[in-house]
């Protein structure tokens, strides 16, 4: 089992998956994972909405995000035909509400690594999921009221593989 600094290290985000499903188990993980995470004040105001890869919204959720636009040889969707796509949101006027979802979602994809699986954290949809048609995908994805889409995550068996990110220390670190 990957200790949990070699799933830190060894995570990256995979835009590619298999047709393969994941087990409960698995899901149910992945889940408790972000359900674990701490949150300001242990508000616990972030909601996890399921939604197996082949439910329709998400394509009207790619077409909203896109405007529609395909290219020639066709692009791929922003989850990457991951079988599973999981949105955090949160309660609205709490200020540390994207802080926490940034951290369960974290969470969440250091257990999918733990797991041998690949995952995705995804912003892009950010913009369509609080635009004209809010409340037509907030509904569509039981995302209760007073509650705005934050992140999500695409999980799945990798068919992707690419090298963890690099970073320059000296850069990022300051030691006093
Ligand atoms: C808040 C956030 C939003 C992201 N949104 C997207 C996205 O919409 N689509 C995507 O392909 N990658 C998205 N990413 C993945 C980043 O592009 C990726 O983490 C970064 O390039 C570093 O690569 P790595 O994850 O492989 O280390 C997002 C990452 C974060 C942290």
């Amino acid at each position: 089992m990957a200790t949990t600094f070699e799933a830190i290290k060894n995570r990256y985000s995979t835009r590619g998956y298999t047709s393969e499903q994941l087990t409960e188990d698995e899901l149910n993980k992945i889940i408790l994972a972000g359900l674990h995470a701490p949150t300001a004040t242990n508000r616990q105001e972030i909601r996890f909405s399921v939604i197996p890869g082949d439910n329709a919204i998400l394509e009207e959720l790619d077409t909203a995000k896109n405007g529609g636009i395909r290219t020639p040889e066709g692009r791929p969707n922003f989850y990457f035909n991951a079988p599973v796509l999981i949105l955090l949101s949160a309660e609205d006027g709490f200020k540390w509400s994207e802080l926490d979802a940034g951290i369960a979602v974290q969470n969440m994809a250091l257990e999918a690594e733990e797991l041998g699986l690949g995952s995705l954290i995804i912003g892009c949809i950010k913009d369509a999921m609080s635009g004209d048609k809010k409340d037509y995908f907030n509904k569509a994805c039981k995302i209760p009221d007073g509650y705005s889409f934050r992140i999500a995550i695409a999980v799945g068996h990798k068919a992707a593989v690419k090298a963890p990110h690099t970073f320059s220390e000296e850069k990022q670190v300051v030691y006093l």
